[in-house]
């Protein structure tokens, strides 16, 4: 554990990140292991609580996640949630059985006295979120139930050392749930909320030091994003900019003046970057290629090559090569965690976007990944913290591969430069009406189907536009924004007015799932 704080073991539930969120949102600092992590380890660990996760199985189903309660009592508080306080019962001798009557969705629980005199005083009932097929029939010796749901089943109980909701606190549709997790922290396990941003920077930049030594070098590659600028910031801080060598490739597939406009955000941070501008490179080898897969396969492999060929031949970089010893990359700890699948298996997802991945094998360089116990809010509170510009920190998500995968279909001149200028239309409106920061990402895509229009007196024959806008938390789920017409109506007359090359403007109302945000 990076430093003393709750460990979440995961049980199996979609929703476990989101406790480990929740506590450090607190100020207190969490990590999700596999539910089988070894006692030994555990104890090594020192936690300050011990959160069980919710699961999808069954206490008694054969092949359920089961492990000793009383041993990880012994060790700190614990706080069972749904499946965990099934395990917490039925470890401890209690019983749990199937519900006639299953609790899913909405259920309004009431509290009796003797919980926690914090929270006692303010709340008598409460809306909860529950997803549960068994209940508990009889409590563990030592328990008492402390809330009862709709129905009368026991929605929480309280023992020695330890909690237990049936309910998820995570969740923002139960209702004081973050007060709970509070409550749990602090009352049951007297911790200190000492997660804070100027901590957080402290230790990560200690971490850094004694990672990469004295007189390591570090090479960063820059995408202009939130998390590869924060990354770089840190680094540079920490260690100095001569030893942090950053290089951010323009792969002719950016925005409106992106490269030209983010260099110059970089220079003015005062980071060392060099820039490379290898246009030419892409696009030859993505012409006439059509298959989003294949598209970026090839992005991901010009990028290592032109990458490769800087370090080897850039005046800036030539002299620094014997001593860079190091790649830096901006791995976040959702990544992380989707790579130890709940059944302690390998990843089921490798992205195809982290475009350095072949890179420090081939290049014998050890990984720096300073923020990869980080969630992307907590890497924009660090990066607050560095200094850097809101503008830079709450920029929309833009992928690797860029407007290559907004082309539907072969990548060309002309269809980057419709995207282009299509996109900083309808990004500048949504500046305008104050819309940006209200949307996790907005985009134009190009379609390949040429549509009848007519221009002053002539016929014309061009390609349909897509706008997208989508609101979102993670980019895991979204959902389309729902404009005003005007608005929709100021963006289409400006781009069919100003932009040649587009006859026709929809808009596309469809959530993920089903769809994916990128169209391709
Ligand atoms: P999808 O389209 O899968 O996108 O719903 C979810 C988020 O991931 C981004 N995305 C990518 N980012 N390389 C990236 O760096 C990619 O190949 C890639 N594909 C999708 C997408 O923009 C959205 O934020």
């Amino acid at each position: 554990m990076k430093e003393r704080g709750f460990l979440v073991l995961d049980f199996g539930s979609q929703l476990t990140q989101l406790i480990a969120r929740r506590l450090r949102e607190l100020n207190y600092y969490s990590e999700i292991h596999p539910f089988n992590l070894s006692l030994e380890k555990i104890k090594l660990m020192n936690p300050l609580g011990i959160i069980l996760s919710g699961g999808p199985n069954s206490v008694y189903e054969t092949g359920a996640p089961l492990r000793s309660v009383a041993e990880l009592q012994a060790v700190a508080p614990l706080l069972g949630i749904c499946y965990g306080m099934q395990l917490i019962v039925k470890d401890l001798g209690g019983e749990v059985e199937r519900a006639s009557h299953r609790e899913y969705g909405f259920n309004q629980v009431r509290w009796s006295q003797g919980f926690t005199p914090a929270l006692e005083a303010q709340i008598k009932s409460q809306k909860v979120w529950m997803s549960h097929g068994d209940i508990v029939k009889t409590l563990p010796s030592g328990f008492q139930v402390v809330a009862l749901s709709e129905s009368g089943h026991p929605a929480a109980m309280k023992g020695p050392r330890a909690w237990a909701l049936q309910f998820h606190p995570e969740v923002a549709h139960t209702e004081h749930g973050t007060e709970l997790l509070k409550a749990y922290a602090q009352d049951l396990c007297g911790a200190k909320p000492s997660w804070t941003a100027p901590h957080m920077l402290e230790n990560l930049m200690n971490a850094v030091r004694t990672q990469v030594g004295t007189q390591d070098h570090v090479l960063c590659g820059l995408s202009g994003g939130v998390d590869s600028s924060v990354v770089a910031t840190l680094l540079t801080k920490t260690l100095g900019a001569e030893r942090v060598h950053c290089v951010f490739v323009n792969n002719g597939l950016l925005r409106h003046q992106e490269f030209e406009s983010v260099m110059e955000h970089y220079k003015k941070i005062g980071l060392n970057v060099v820039g490379v501008d290898a246009t030419h490179e892409f696009l030859s080898e993505l012409a006439g290629v059509s298959d989003p897969e294949q598209k970026r396969k090839i992005i991901g492999r010009v990028f290592i090559e032109v990458f490769e060929k800087t370090m080897k031949s850039h005046d800036k970089l030539v002299h620094a090569t014997e001593k860079i010893k190091w790649l830096a990359q901006g791995t976040l700890y959702p990544d992380v965690i989707e790579s130890f699948s709940f059944s302690g298996g390998p990843s089921h997802t490798i992205k195809s976007h982290h475009n350095v991945g072949g890179l420090p094998a081939r290049m014998k360089l050890g990984l720096v990944e300073p923020v990869r116990e980080l969630f992307k809010d907590e890497v924009r509170t660090l990066g607050r913290e560095l200094g850097l510009p809101n503008d830079m920190l709450m920029r929309h998500p833009f992928p690797g591969p860029g407007l290559a995968i907004r082309v539907m279909g072969a990548v060309d001149e002309n269809s980057l430069r419709i995207l282009r200028e299509t996109d900083h239309i309808f990004i500048s409106k949504l500046r305008d009406h104050n819309l940006y920061h209200k949307i996790w990402q907005a985009f134009c895509v190009l379609l390949p189907v040429k549509t009848v229009g007519v221009q002053g007196d002539g016929r014309t024959y061009d390609q349909v536009l897509s706008l997208r806008a989508v609101t979102s938390q993670d980019g895991m789920t979204a959902d389309w924004y729902p404009f005003e017409f005007q608005f929709l109506r100021e963006v289409s007359n400006e781009i069919t007015n100003k932009v040649r090359g587009v006859s026709r403007i929809v808009y596309d109302v469809t959530s993920k799932p089903p769809a994916t945000i990128e169209w391709e």
